[in-house]
């Protein structure tokens, strides 16, 4: 069914074809991240603006993928520009501190609702310290995380992230997946798997290992499954246990702390003791952040929990960060994006209503996805794993055809509008999703998902 539309593509893009063949012989996979890659081969892109990109073969496209959520400034803000130009006359790394990494700083506790922060430039980085921090406070080795959520690719969090059915395990006990090779066995020996949203698999796990479990990270909302809100009561749950247990609650929130204002804890009401930043943050320049209880993050010192990084507070991160919390991303203009983030959703709603496609929609502040499955609804991974991940990428080739990027690669991904978007750029991807739409309401078969990614 998708097969006219994999061909138009190759046809389509025959310079990102040619440059794919040369950069595979000298990059594995051709691509710098293993989320790069997807059949029939990725396209390159030659420039990008505002909601704005265009590939090696000069087409333009309405990017909803924004850099897997890292540009809901948008791409080359004219006021980040600005700012990054007179700072690169200042000196692009110090090798000290400035006064402005003090600003940074302040800002982001104000926003975060944070004690004291220490900033990197990945959000792999600031999970493996909040993984530290939590084993240097507490004085055990275990890590609860949950199956599905993604924290990076370091080696402490490289457990159960996108496991085969096959090695899964019962649902409510999920068996650490070791989730590449050249992990020590140890690895997934140390963290301990969890189902999201099931806070009977927490107990279990609390009621087996409770006094060797140091620390309880996730993502507050599962970003790196579509975009799966906890229940009502999880976070609450989440929090009481680790108070009994005295582990520390650590929200990853490298996605969330960018789809609306002040993060997880202002929606949800519940504060965890550690929160890792990054992505948005740096308005398309690489900053990250670890955040949280004075106490824990007192822990940072000589002698003391090593945290160290060349590039950390360069001054381009800091006048990054600044410029865009403090004039991009603001309590309206991300209210704004949002409104556009429903807007798009409700279009999605409409149009799987219309044509009667077996789909489900959810978004959350400026991001959403579209997961093809006739559940009723995704709350974890293994409901997850039950969609159509064929007809996902089946789709997102024919939505890049028209003109539109609609989403991050992968059905476990999701779209990021930008403050640059406009509701007539939604208008277009809504448009674009209607044609497709009436190509998917005939497909009744699940489809072969043609690569993994
Ligand atoms: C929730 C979450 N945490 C951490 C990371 C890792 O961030 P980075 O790719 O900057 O290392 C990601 C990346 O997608 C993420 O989604």
């Amino acid at each position: 069914m998708f097969n006219l539309e994999y061909e138009k593509f190759k046809k389509k893009n025959s310079t990102s074809c040619r440059i794919f063949e040369e950069s595979k012989l000298f990059t594995p996979c051709g691509v710098h991240s293993n989320y790069r890659v997807h059949d029939p081969f990725p396209i390159f892109v030659s420039r990008a603006k505002g909601s704005r990109i265009w590939d090696a073969d000069g087409n333009e496209y309405i990017d909803f993928n924004m850099a897997f959520g890292a540009l809901v400034a948008g791409h080359s803000h004219p006021i980040i520009v600005e700012e990054l130009k007179k700072a690169l006359e200042e000196g692009t790394i110090f090798g000290h501190e400035s006064s402005e990494s003090v600003k940074l700083a302040k800002i982001l506790c104000n926003r975060f609702n944070l004690d004291m922060v220490r900033f990197n430039s990945t959000g792999m980085e600031v999970t493996m310290y909040a993984v530290r921090l939590a084993r240097a406070y507490t004085g055990r080795s275990k890590i609860m995380k949950f199956e599905g959520c993604y924290h990076g690719s370091n080696d402490n969090l490289l457990v159960s992230v996108k496991p085969h059915l096959s090695k899964t395990g019962h649902i409510k006990h999920p068996i650490s997946v070791p989730a590449s090779p050249g992990l020590l066995p140890e690895v997934s020996k140390y963290t301990v798997v969890a189902q999201f949203n099931d806070v009977e698999s927490v107990d279990k796990l609390f009621g087996k290992h409770g006094d060797e479990i140091a620390g309880v990270i996730l993502e507050p909302v599962a970003m790196n499954m579509g975009v799966i809100e906890p229940d009502p009561e999880f976070l609450k749950t989440l929090r009481k246990l680790c108070d009994e247990y005295n582990s520390v609650l650590i929200y990853d929130e490298v996605k969330t702390c960018g789809k609306w204002f002040g993060g997880a804890e202002e929606k949800y009401g519940v504060k965890p003791d550690l929160k890792t930043l990054g992505k948005a943050i740096g308005g398309g320049i690489p900053l990250s952040a670890i955040g949280g209880r004075r106490e824990i993050m007192e822990l940072f010192g000589p002698g003391k929990v090593s945290h160290a990084g060349t590039f950390n507070a360069n001054p381009l991160s800091v006048k990054a960060g600044i410029t865009t919390l403090e004039k991009i991303l603001t309590k309206d203009a991300l209210s704004r994006a949002g409104r556009l983030g429903e807007q798009l959703a409700n279009g999605y709603r409409d149009i799987v209503t219309d044509y009667k496609i077996k789909a489900l929609v959810s978004s959350i502040g400026v991001s959403g996805a579209v997961l093809f499955t006739d559940q009723e609804h995704v709350r974890n991974y293994r409901e997850l794993l039950r969609c159509d991940f064929g007809k996902w990428f089946g789709y997102f080739i024919s939505m890049l055809n028209r003109g539109i990027i609609p989403a991050a690669t992968g059905p476990d991904e999701q779209w990021t509008i930008s403050v640059q978007h406009s509701s007539e750029d939604v208008e277009k991807h809504i448009e674009a999703f209607k044609e497709v739409a009436s190509m998917i309401k005939d497909i009744k078969q699940p489809l072969e998902m043609v690569e993994a990614v």
